[in-house]
């Protein structure tokens, strides 16, 4: 028996310009986490998927082109060189909330091209693994950027341009972050392609838009590179106002955003696709629990904390 792991994602700054060229930066969460197990199965059984949190027990179909789990097993079968009539038992656990803009489906995807891998005994490079999972987040995403595949395949937080792929990134200080769930599911396909309808029909003001959070993006990698908590939470406040005027926060993001920053946080925005879904916030560590509080006195489901560091 074989299980693999792979972690949740938040986009610290960046999400949706990134998907018209700009720059992100974006950050695993590793203490919450989707686990793939493979097991041989019964001869003539075919690939089952087990997936026990969503209520889904099936036999695993090679035309089922919309299945995003059954998708991701048989391509990494075929860049395994294994024939898709194997029998195999694949069971999938995630504790990363569904639609929160937390990378589920890839942090799902990677944990299964990961096992697969090591059921054959094959040691899977990030980069191919990122790639195989990209072809799973096109069923999900329609057009995505490629940085969800990415930071959790690589498992590091990652400077992404969508020409260029990954970059390390540098961190000079200490950074604490809240990450505050609005409890609200909200598919990230839906924002994305809302935003591409409003730049089809005014590009020169979505353009300018995406100039401007690219912007804030860079000079977001200075501040971190400075460990300037201060100058970062400016950007992220900055960000969330762009994202408002792209059309992808909402009121409970808003108010969570508002929240924090009245509690003392440095800085707050949305974070992924927004409408719903995670609002992050920037907090120096003597102000965390104030922050967090505040947080779910505004209607956070729950709040997450991480933090880079000089290092990572
Ligand atoms: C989703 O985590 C981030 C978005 O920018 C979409 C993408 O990059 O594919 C909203």
């Amino acid at each position: 028996m074989i299980t693999a792991s792979a972690p949740a994602k938040v986009i610290l700054i960046g999400e949706h310009s990134v998907v018209y060229g700009r720059p992100a930066i974006a950050i695993p969460l590793a203490q919450v986490r989707a686990t793939a197990t493979v097991l041989p199965g019964e001869r003539g059984s075919g690939v089952w998927l087990l997936a026990p949190d969503l209520g889904r027990s099936y036999r695993a179909r090679l035309d089922a082109r919309g299945d995003a789990l059954a998708v991701t097993v048989f391509n990494t079968l075929a860049w395994l060189d294994q024939p898709p009539d194997l029998d195999l038992g694949i069971t999938v656990h995630s504790a990363i909330p569904l639609a929160r803009g937390m990378g589920s489906g890839a942090a799902i995807a990677t944990a299964i091209v990961r096992a697969l891998a090591a059921h054959f005994g094959v040691e899977a490079a990030p980069a191919q693994v990122s790639d195989l999972v990209y072809r799973t987040e096109v069923l999900y995403h329609g057009t995505p950027s490629g940085i969800d595949n990415t930071v959790v395949a690589y498992e590091r937080p990652v400077w992404f341009v969508r020409e260029t792929g990954p970059q390390p990134l540098t961190v000079g200080g200490r950074l604490d972050f809240l990450i505050a769930d609005t409890g609200i599911a909200s598919p990230t396909k839906i924002a994305v392609s809302d935003v591409r309808r409003a730049w089809q029909a005014d590009p020169p003001t979505f353009e300018a838009l995406f100039d401007t959070l690219g912007d804030l993006v860079t000079q977001a990698r200075e501040a971190i590179a400075a460990g300037d908590a201060p100058g970062l939470g400016r950007l992220m406040n900055a960000a969330q106002a762009g994202l408002a005027r792209l059309g992808v926060s909402s009121p409970e993001l808003d108010a969570l955003a508002q929240a924090a920053v009245d509690a003392g946080a440095l800085g707050a925005k949305l974070s992924g696709g927004g409408r719903g879904g995670i609002a992050l916030a920037l907090a120096q560590p003597e102000d965390s629990e104030r922050v967090r509080k505040a947080l779910v006195k505004a209607r956070a489901v729950r709040v997450l904390q991480t933090r880079l560091e000089i290092g990572d």
